[in-house]
């Protein structure tokens, strides 16, 4: 059965140029990059190349990046640290939003809980975008840190973070941002950007799992949430995953080489798969998100009146790999807080279904998965 996987949002597949990097330096001597000895040094010269590529691709210096485990420690990282370097200053109030990935939103929540901070969790706009206006109106003397996300994993809606940016600049506080989903498709120039901190991971990008980047200004006071070694300088102890990292170096390179050809090439997916559901799908489609500022390569659809598990279980019978919303939440039935959160009719919610797309996706199995999803659509309204 040929396999139709849309579901690049959760992970990507690792580009062979990315594996064969990564498998030159599995594969070789090996070394600590804190050893004094030559192969030591050679780790930490691989290190530093990979430090140098990612940097100067997101345009940031080599001494703002430091690496991590992936997205949701990047997002730990930042919060924690930010959060407690920031109470020192008096400044215990946290603002995000009630859409954001939970590496981010249960975060803040386990601070409010556990450690005192008070948190303002923003509802978003019914497209999925967070208003400036009420970050604006949120904010207090004591507000230390406030995080917004910049394009939704679940929705695809790209958020305004250049005017909250300027809004979190002028209050004092300092400005996070999670862009895990957006590495793939948009041009990151941080140093122009009013951001303070923001997250990477490398397996959005066709990269290795578990590596990931946090991205933090000089000058940006965060407190290291891991003890117990001298590297990433003191902000993030352990031992550097070299060939992941190396890998992810490699990812973003091919990633800025390709955007310019891969994201329109992502938005006609994207729209070509919407017309084609409308055309062989016999059930209302909704498209939940922004109509005007969306991540190419998701797009969620309500098939109104076609239960979410029931519709994704089907998909995977027939080949096809899609999500409910995150991948965290999608085990669970618990419906999806972006969308709840956008305050969307409870039809529209239990339907939906998120595809995304990526390498190795072509126009032509669109027809082919199209056709299917309109045959699961009538076998379950005529429950054969
Ligand atoms: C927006 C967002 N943030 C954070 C994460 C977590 O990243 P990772 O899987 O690298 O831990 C994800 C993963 O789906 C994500 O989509």
């Amino acid at each position: 059965m040929k396999i139709h996987y849309f579901d690049h949002a959760a992970t990507t597949p690792m580009h062979p140029s990315v594996a064969s990097a990564m498998l030159e330096l599995m594969q070789g001597p090996g070394g600590n990059s804190s050893s004094m000895h030559a192969l030591g040094r050679a780790a930490k010269h691989q290190l530093n190349r990979a430090r140098d590529s990612v940097s100067a691709a997101l345009g940031c210096k080599p001494a703002e990046l430091l690496f991590t485990s992936g997205g949701t420690e990047s997002d730990n990282a930042a919060l924690i640290g930010a959060a407690r370097a920031q109470r020192k200053r008096g400044r215990s109030h946290i603002i995000t939003s009630a859409g954001e990935h939970h590496a981010v939103l249960q975060t803040c929540e386990w601070l409010a809980k556990e450690e005192g901070y008070s948190l303002t969790v923003l509802p978003l706009e019914r497209d999925g975008r967070t208003s400036p206006e009420l970050v604006q109106a949120a904010i207090t003397p004591e507000t230390g840190l406030i995080s917004i996300m910049h394009g939704n994993n679940e929705v695809g809606t790209l958020q305004p973070i250049e005017e909250i940016g300027q809004i979190a600049k002028a209050s004092g506080a300092i400005f996070h941002v999670d862009a895990v989903q957006t590495l793939s498709s948009m041009k990151f120039r941080l140093h122009e950007l009013p951001v303070d901190l923001m997250s990477f991971s490398a397996h959005k990008i066709n990269g290795p799992q578990g590596v990931g980047a946090l991205y933090v200004a000089n000058g940006t006071l965060i407190e290291s949430i891991q003890h117990g070694g001298s590297q990433e300088r003191k902000r993030r102890a352990g031992t550097e995953n070299i060939a992941g990292i190396a890998g992810f170096a490699a990812a973003i390179d091919i990633c800025v080489n390709e955007r310019e050809n891969k994201q329109p090439f992502m938005d006609k997916l994207r729209k070509r798969w919407i017309e084609l559901l409308q055309t062989h799908v016999e059930v209302p489609i909704i498209i939940n998100g922004s109509e005007h500022h969306y991540l190419p390569h998701i797009v969620n659809i309500s098939f109104i009146g076609v239960d979410t598990e029931t519709m994704l279980m089907n998909l995977d019978m027939e080949g096809i790999a899609a999500a409910s919303g995150s991948a965290c939440t999608s085990g669970a039935l618990e419906r999806s807080h972006v969308l709840r959160a956008m305050d969307l009719p409870q039809e529209q919610i239990q339907s939906a279904v998120r595809f995304s797309f990526g390498l190795g996706n072509t126009l032509e199995e669109l027809e082919d998965a199209a056709l299917k999803v309109g045959t699961i659509v009538r076998r379950i309204r005529n429950n054969y």
